[in-house]
């Protein structure tokens, strides 16, 4: 008998909390199935474990075809069984339009009859509508005359771990790697199952487990001796209709293999790699594919044998298509050695000055995986002008869940918004309409593959993601992967309703604290896309000139007069050339650019005048002000949920937004006095800057 769930793990937006009566809704009481699959055992499973704790009384699984009869039952359908399925199902060619992920529920009540139908054309998609029958009823949603249909718009909605085989994880804030410990495989997969579970029940169905930055150790993943215990984690995955991929070592073929060169036309690496290959789909017959950082940030790559991005992935690619494996190479490519005093190159530059003259150069099973940003996650930068540039190449995008440059998880930075921004982006590579969503999920250009790939904020702490809030990025992360078309306000009133129930000042309070969480933050850290004014390294806390005067291209240029990056085609670094039309003349032109991206296009005198009317001096003190109260505003909303949050919760949450509150006053009077004694220019609310 299973139990549910496998670990002592917080259960996130899996609680199932809500009290259920099965006289309103008799069909809970019994489930009926007549198939059998690793993914169905998961949703049944699943179903019984949330109906029996809402409702109080676990519902009996019936595995009879004959259950047509039975007057009240959830019934799970798939293709297989289509023949079972009522006309309303069968009619219009619906099961075909689901895909392989997609699922329709219906709710058919005739006489004493109340049957509600999820249906799948295969057993992922029974799974994913399972999960949103949950999610309805976690919620309170009214399911009397339930219709729904749904299939994903991005084909893949990926996790990418930075998780190292040591235990660390880079850039994690939330404990150790829930995968691996001491250079090995953690034992005991509970944890690992519950990852699945909520994974899936937010529609997410690629997971690569280790860092892109693949370490010695962790270079040894695709070798007979560690292949086994991949084996073992993809299983787990794919009872939750979820893919295992792995981040790859370019250099494998020289570490592992003992050849002299890594070259990708060289016939025994392209060997090699094909060798490992048949090795891999051996173990893991439904492997996603592999995960490269090839000459970024010192990691290996074709570079060295004078070979381009193209002939590199291709030859991975080539080695995997006999399998239908994919290749996601990443665009974050720069020279990370620049000299701060060279005013020609621009890193903001760097990735569509390698990738796009290779457009069209790529197989097919290739995906270039392209930074939301052209530097590096910063709480707000320019959308990448290399999406939509590449016709006939593959995209996709990539975020960050961990709050790497956007507060660590100490502080409350809900990142929907900033999502939500970026996806609807208007390119236009192919006309106005061509947002960052169209091309991400194929829309745009039909590409062979595509979709969303994030950078996940998970760890081992026992809710998750250390800061409880921050477990709504993960939620709204996966649900935008599935439809980029949700709206905030959905999905932030689902995950609040599911993880802290319905009470209307909870909801009330908690709701208001995610949707300002954001701009508070960009508030107090860095005005009008500035970016980079933290310690360099670990990338926490205030520091102006941490990364001034270094080598990582990441530069504000402050001096006495003013700040800001020239990056106009006029007289700067030219990147405003490389979007289309209309967007490189709203950003070349100092009269269009939108305020909250001045300095990231411009170098401005502090008495330059934004739209808004305030000079950009007196925006950058208004904004740290105004950042930090709003900083407090969110411990002054919190407290008022004493008692209707558990405790625990309540009180982890509390000493986050105290510690949260006290450094964005930091923030403040670092950032304030260094442009106060830089400018020599007084705050007109003469208000207190050191
Ligand atoms: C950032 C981050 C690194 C990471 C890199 C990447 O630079 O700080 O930790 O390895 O991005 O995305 O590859």
């Amino acid at each position: 008998m299973f139990t549910l769930p496998y670990s002592e793990a917080d259960p996130c937006w899996l609680r199932y909390d809500r009290k259920l009566s099965l006289e309103e809704v008799p069909c809970l009481s019994r489930i009926s199935v007549s198939e059998s699959s690793d993914c169905i055992t998961s949703a049944i499973h699943e179903l019984r474990y949330a109906i029996g704790k809402m409702t109080g009384r676990v519902p009996v699984v019936d595995y009879k075809d004959e259950d047509i009869a039975l007057t009240s039952a959830v019934r799970l359908v798939s293709a297989a069984r289509a023949s079972t399925l009522p006309d309303e199902f069968t009619a219009s060619g619906l099961l075909e339009s689901l895909g392989d992920e997609g699922y329709s529920l219906k709710r058919l009540t005739r006489g004493e009859q109340d049957i509600l139908y999820i249906v799948g054309y295969s057993d992922k998609g029974l799974l994913h509508g399972t999960f949103h029958l949950l999610r309805l009823l976690q919620s309170g949603d009214s399911i009397s005359s339930l219709d729904v249909t749904e299939r994903p718009r991005n084909r893949l909605r990926m996790m990418n771990h930075w998780d190292n085989m040591d235990g660390s994880i880079e850039r994690g804030y939330a404990g150790k790697s829930i995968f691996f410990q001491d250079n090995g495989f953690v034992e005991e997969d509970g944890r690992i199952r519950d990852y699945a579970r909520l994974m899936a029940s937010v529609g997410i169905n690629g997971i690569s487990i280790n860092n892109v930055n693949v370490h010695e150790v962790e270079t040894r993943l695709i070798t007979a001796a560690e292949l086994p215990k991949v084996a073992r984690i993809a299983g787990i995955f794919r009872a939750y209709g979820i893919r295992l991929f792995l981040s790859v070592n370019y250099a494998s073929p020289m570490q592992l293999g003992g050849l002299a060169t890594a070259d990708p036309l060289d016939r025994d690496v392209r060997e090699w790699w094909s060798r490992t290959a048949a090795e891999i789909y051996g173990q893991v017959p439904d492997f996603g594919g592999i995960v490269v950082k090839a000459d970024s940030e010192h990691r290996p790559g074709p570079f060295t044998y004078n070979r381009t991005h193209a002939d590199g992935s291709n030859m991975l690619a080539e080695a995997l298509a006999p399998y239908g494996g994919i290749v996601i190479w990443r665009c974050f490519v720069y020279n990370c050695m620049q000299d701060w005093r060279d005013r020609t190159t621009d890193r903001a530059r760097a990735a569509y000055d390698h990738f796009k003259p290779l457009d069209g150069q790529f197989r097919e099973n290739v995906i270039l995986q392209i930074k939301n940003g052209p530097m590096d996650f910063q709480v707000r930068e320019a959308v990448s002008p290399l999406f939509g540039a590449m016709p006939d190449t593959n995209q996709m995008l990539e975020l960050q869940i961990t709050q790497e440059y956007t507060g660590q998880q100490r502080h409350l930075c809900y990142l929907v918004p900033q999502w939500k921004e970026i996806l609807d982006f208007d390119t236009y590579a192919s006309g106005s309409g061509s947002e960052v969503k169209k091309v991400a999920s194929g829309e745009l250009y039909e590409y062979s593959h595509s979709g969303i790939a994030a950078v996940i904020n998970v760890g081992d702490d026992r809710n998750w993601t250390g800061h409880a809030l921050a477990q709504a990025n993960l939620y709204g992360y996966g649900r935008l992967a599935w439809n980029p078309d949700t709206e905030e306000t959905q999905i932030t009133e689902e995950w609040v309703k599911q993880t802290f129930g319905s009470h209307p000042l909870v909801m009330e309070l908690i709701n208001s604290m995610l949707t300002d969480s954001w701009r508070i933050y960009e508030n107090y850290t860095a005005p009008l896309g500035v970016g980079w004014m933290v310690n360099p390294g670990h990338h926490y806390g205030p520091n102006v000139d941490g990364y001034e005067y270094s080598v990582w291209g990441t530069y504000h240029f402050a001096d006495l007069h003013g700040m800001g990056v020239n990056r106009t085609l006029k007289d700067g670094t030219g990147y405003t050339g490389q979007y289309f039309p209309e967007n490189a003349a709203r950003y070349e032109s100092l009269y269009t650019c939108p305020d909250d991206l001045l300095l990231f296009f411009h170098h401005v005198p502090y008495t330059h005048q934004l739209k808004s009317g305030k000079t950009v001096i007196q925006h950058i003190y208004d904004s740290h002000f105004e950042g930090a109260v709003g900083a407090e505003s969110l411990v002054e909303r919190w407290i008022q949920l004493e008692g209707l949050v558990e405790p625990d919760r309540y009180d982890t949450v509390l000493k986050r937004l105290l510690h949260q509150a006290d450094h964005s006053k930091e923030w403040r009077d670092i950032i304030n006095t260094y442009f106060f004694r830089k400018s020599g220019i007084g705050d007109e609310q003469n208000r207190q800057i050191f």
